[in-house]
């Protein structure tokens, strides 16, 4: 695809040559995303960085990536404190923030919403997540993580066995994950959830044309048994009709050291968008994990700065200037990656 001027709204946009640019180019932001070294090539641009719905990592990344090229964030946090609880459609939104910004960051709780908006934005809009349909930067992050543990553990995305954990019916990281991944070859899919919670039709026909292996459990020991990856989720309790409903799926399924040491082969990565629900009636993924290092989770969050740093530089035509306005840091610094 073209990057160029484009909104980002769903995975489908990408082939693997797309994925494989977004990945070199994120690679080449790891001196800035270090503190190695500083660059102001988006010096003087302006982020709209709207988020309707719960966020942390997405909103902070996405907001620290553009500063890290040297750019200014404006954001708006909640419904409530926006014109759009005063009745105002996306539309007029869209119209009046491009007006401010040079790119714009949307979550929003309903599906659609963020390529609604897009539509009458004037300029590039990257869908941080709407509803339980997609989350392209998270599966983007996702599959950069995983490239990186796989070949670290001397292993290939292709022909690998990942199990997907817990919530697969509204996880939204899920869902642009498995069509990411479905761009692989011969991938062996475990889809560990409830009956309730499996992974929507539309998603396992996609996944299975395009020639990968799927097995359906809800038995957590089986799923994992042979994965290189695990990739837990949490219960989107947001997503259900009510709070009860949701406590009905809680703590069905629970990654901790002993299952790790039980059930999973010797440096099987174990991965999860978070936030993990730490609550004792959830604990999908337990503290005591932490420090096994193929935990991977934290490795995920740092790399989302790199990867939505890439998606800006390619989105705003930066990616060849980026070196040309660095210097060193002169502040002390701590590692990252
Ligand atoms: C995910 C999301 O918002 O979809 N979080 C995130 O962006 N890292 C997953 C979740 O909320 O469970």
């Amino acid at each position: 695809m073209n990057f160029v001027g484009h909104h980002i709204l769903t995975v489908d946009q990408f082939d693997r040559a797309d994925i494989q640019r977004v990945f070199k180019v994120a690679d080449s932001m790891i001196p800035y995303a270090n503190r190695e070294r500083v660059t102001r090539v988006l010096e003087g641009a302006i982020l709209g960085n709207m988020f309707f719905e719960p966020s942390t990592r997405t909103r902070v990344s996405f907001g620290c990536a553009w500063n890290l090229l040297g750019g200014e964030v404006r954001e708006t946090t909640g419904i409530k404190a926006s014109a759009l609880a005063k009745g105002e459609s996306f539309y007029d939104t869209a119209r009046v923030l491009s007006g401010y910004s040079d790119a714009i960051v949307m979550r929003h709780e309903m599906m659609g919403s963020v390529a609604e908006f897009a539509a009458a934005s004037r300029v590039p809009v990257i869908n941080g997540g709407d509803g339980a349909n997609e989350h392209p930067s998270q599966a983007l992050l996702d599959l950069y993580t995983i490239d990186r543990e796989l070949k670290h553990n001397g292993k290939r995305i292709d022909q690998m066995t990942i199990a997907l954990v817990g919530d697969l019916r509204f996880g939204r990281a899920v869902h642009s994950l498995c069509k990411l991944l479905s761009l692989y070859t011969s991938i062996k899919f475990r889809l560990i959830s409830p009956e309730a919670l499996a992974l929507p039709a539309s998603y396992i026909e996609s996944i299975q044309a395009a020639g990968h292996e799927v097995i359906q459990t809800s038995n957590l020991q089986e799923g994992i048994s042979k994965a290189d990856i695990v990739y837990v989720t949490r219960t989107q309790e947001e997503r259900f009709d009510s709070p009860e409903e949701a406590l009905r799926y809680k703590g069905l399924f629970r990654m901790n050291q002993a299952v790790y040491t039980e059930f999973c082969q010797p440096n099987t990565v174990i991965m999860h968008p978070l936030p993990r629900d730490s609550r004792a009636e959830a604990n999908e993924l337990d503290n005591d994990l932490n420090d096994n290092p193929n935990l991977a989770i934290f490795r995920q969050t740092d790399n989302g700065v790199v990867i939505r740093m890439a998606l800006f530089a390619l989105i705003l035509d930066v990616v060849d200037q980026v070196d040309a306005s660095s210097r060193p840091v002169n502040w002390y610094t701590a590692r990252r990656f």
